[in-house]
């Protein structure tokens, strides 16, 4: 507040000269001035408006909102920080859609953010949902939070690919044209996901002639076999026998040289699939189906990380399922048979998603485009912006670009300052808030006296970026409850 002598009482006529003596910031000096020659720092208190709203006039109000998760204190201004996805699109209407991305090196703490957000939001009623857990990172939260913790890998259980899931039940209560959609979703999902573990398996791509044979083989097993009853196995069975449908596919009509030629490249990988490293997992009936009723993590940690080709095809049968599962849960509740229920979907660890295999890329960039129309958030982890831009492939490069473009808002912990320009090219950072998050990536100093290695300076600090707006510096504070289940340094600690 500025304070100014001057003659307030009468003011003064048009044409009369005034001038105003400007008081400094320590008072008039000299006599009777009232000069202080030190100005003390005014003592701040913080409390509610309710309790405060009569005290003028050095109040401020906080610059963050307060709707949403509580993650922690604003680093400048000591206030809350609320910040989750699906509570700022929602509730607050502070972003477009309700998803963000999360940067930073590894070990700052991004992983137990967004766990934090899934505590938070599983008490919104939100259904944390994490379909493949690379670490894991999510297994001790969703098991302390009362959800369902699935295992997946080689010998660790299996997940029938021509299972419709939850599909089949849900359709069972729906009627007419939400009855239709909902099969046909089911029966393209499981004809996508074939033909995606094919092409993997087979690395090259199912031509159009392999999709129809795969979709009309699908039809003659629904016929034959109780849903979820059918798997890869019974799939190239019918196409040894070659009913009359495929035969149709294929053009063979009664001509058995024809059919074989036209089948045998696809049978052979199907049954490749079978016999191969993929086959125990995907080739049996589904060991525990996907249900959305409880937080749900899928753990597919003890899949080794050099066995890409496997991690990659359990990665896009989970999504599978899971938006399957999805999907019947949200045609439930538009005909109005079940409450509407919001997800939040965890991917973390995305590098190693995208690195996995050929068709992540394009999985993730359609689940990013869905989200609003599904009621589901998500929040997308990785440590740089160099992850996304090291694709090989060109066009995939572009779209994993665009999961930071579109996220409604980014969220950044300590990244070195050679990573900064691909981050800017995302959202626009100011001088200071580009010295703030490269003073996060400091590593860590060496204790002394405990003979170890101190926290690093920036674990817990993120600075929330929506857009071109000012970005909001916060430290997320573990409570004790939380640090009994967040710790991914246990193995290390256990030594
Ligand atoms: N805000 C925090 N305060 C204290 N310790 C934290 C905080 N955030 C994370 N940690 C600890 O730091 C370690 C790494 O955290 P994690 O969330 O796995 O990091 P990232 O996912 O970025 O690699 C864990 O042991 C975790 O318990
Ligand atoms: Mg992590």
């Amino acid at each position: 507040m500025k304070l100014s002598a001057g003659t307030q009482a009468s003011p003064p006529a048009a044409n009369e000269k005034t001038t105003v003596a400007r008081v400094p910031a320590r008072g008039l000096p000299g006599r009777g001035g009232g000069r202080a020659s030190y100005v003390e720092a005014a003592p701040e208190w913080r409390a509610t408006t309710r309790q405060v709203c009569g005290l003028w006039p050095f109040i401020a109000g906080s610059g963050t909102p307060m709707v949403g998760v509580p993650i922690g204190r604003d680093l400048r201004s000591a206030a809350t920080v609320c910040c989750d996805p699906i509570s700022w699109f929602a509730r607050a209407g502070l972003i477009a859609n309700p998803s963000m991305f999360v940067l930073g090196k590894p070990g700052l703490g991004k992983s137990s953010l967004i766990r934090r957000m899934a505590i938070g939001l599983c008490g919104y009623g939100v259904q944390p949902l994490i379909f493949g857990d690379l670490k894991p990172d999510y297994v001790d939260l969703i098991g302390a939070l009362g959800g369902n913790v699935v295992c997946l890998g080689r010998g660790q259980g299996s997940l029938n690919v021509l299972d419709p899931g939850a599909a089949t039940a849900a359709a069972l209560r729906l009627v007419g044209d939400a009855r239709r959609k909902l099969s046909e979703d089911a029966l393209g999902r499981r004809l996508t996901m074939v033909a995606a573990l094919v092409g993997l398996n087979r690395r090259g791509r199912v031509t159009d002639i392999e999709e129809a044979i795969i979709a009309a083989a699908l039809g003659v097993l629904d016929e034959h076999h109780q849903p979820g009853e059918a798997t890869l196995v019974e799939l190239a069975a019918v196409l040894e026998e070659g009913p009359e449908t495929l035969r149709r596919v294929t053009l063979a009509r009664d001509n058995d040289e024809r059919y074989r030629a036209a089948t045998d490249g696809l049978q052979a990988s199907i049954v490749a699939l079978i016999d191969g490293a993929l086959g125990s997992t995907f080739a049996r009936r589904t060991s525990t189906p996907v249900s959305l009723a409880a937080p749900l993590c899928i753990d597919i940690s003890g899949i080794a990380e050099t066995d890409e080709k496997l991690q990659a095809a359990v990665l896009l049968a989970c999504w599978g399922e899971g938006f399957g599962a999805i999907a019947a849960a949200q045609a439930l509740a538009d005909a109005g048979l079940e409450p509407q229920r919001n997800f939040f979907i965890v991917l973390d660890e995305l590098w190693r998603v995208l690195r996995a295999g050929d068709g992540l890329v394009d999985r993730v960039d359609a689940l990013t485009r869905l989200n609003r129309q599904k009621g589901v958030g998500m929040a997308l982890i990785t440590h740089t912006m160099a992850d996304l831009l090291a694709l090989p492939n060109e066009a995939d490069r572009m779209k994993a670009q665009g999961f930071a473009e579109r996220a409604g808002f980014i969220a950044m912990a300590g990244l070195a300052a050679d990573q900064l320009p691909a981050v800017e090219k995302v959202v626009a950072l100011s001088q200071p808030e580009r010295d703030l998050i490269c003073s996060w990536s400091s590593p860590p100093s060496w204790d002394v006296v405990e003979e170890r290695e101190a926290p690093p300076p920036g674990r817990g600090k993120f600075l929330i970026k929506v857009g071109g707006r000012p970005g909001i510096p916060v430290e997320v504070v573990l409570t004790g409850a939380e640090r009994a289940v967040h710790d991914t340094n246990k193995q290390w600690r256990q030594r």
